[in-house]
């Protein structure tokens, strides 16, 4: 996988460490303009988060569950990538001691601004 980031970021160094942790292999990138990046690579701008990955042939935009991208990896899905747009408390990466995990989606996007909602989640739990 290779991650791309803002070199003044760091929950995106969290969610590296969480993608680690599940057993992929990341290298990651440091780049001023990842808001070009992200268009490059199809990111809505309602889907922007802070880092923005590639595997196999997919985008993945923000703290998306390493299980996730396991799950996109195995269905192979006609799309762009999945997202989770923002910077969700409680997401992978986004753990704050003391502040309760918050409800998030992981979504689809792909061409033609189509996007379908993947999986539920409340901090590292789907829902
Ligand atoms: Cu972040
Ligand atoms: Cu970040």
């Amino acid at each position: 996988m290779r991650v791309h980031k803002d070199p003044n970021c760091g929950c995106c160094e969290a969610w590296v460490q969480h993608v680690r942790a599940a057993g992929f292999v990341a290298s990651v990138t440091e780049t001023r303009t990842i808001n070009r990046l992200k268009a490059e690579l199809g990111v809505p701008k309602d889907l922007h988060s802070c880092h923005t990955a590639e595997i196999d042939g997919y985008v993945i935009e923000g703290h998306v569950p390493a299980q996730e991208i396991r799950r996109l990896l195995l269905e192979r899905p006609a799309a762009t990538g999945i997202a989770v747009a923002g910077m969700p408390i409680g997401s992978p990466g986004m753990e704050i001691p003391g502040s309760a995990p918050e409800r998030y989606e992981v979504v689809l996007f792909g061409a033609n601004r189509r996007i379908e909602i993947f999986a539920r989640y409340r901090g590292h739990d789907r829902t």
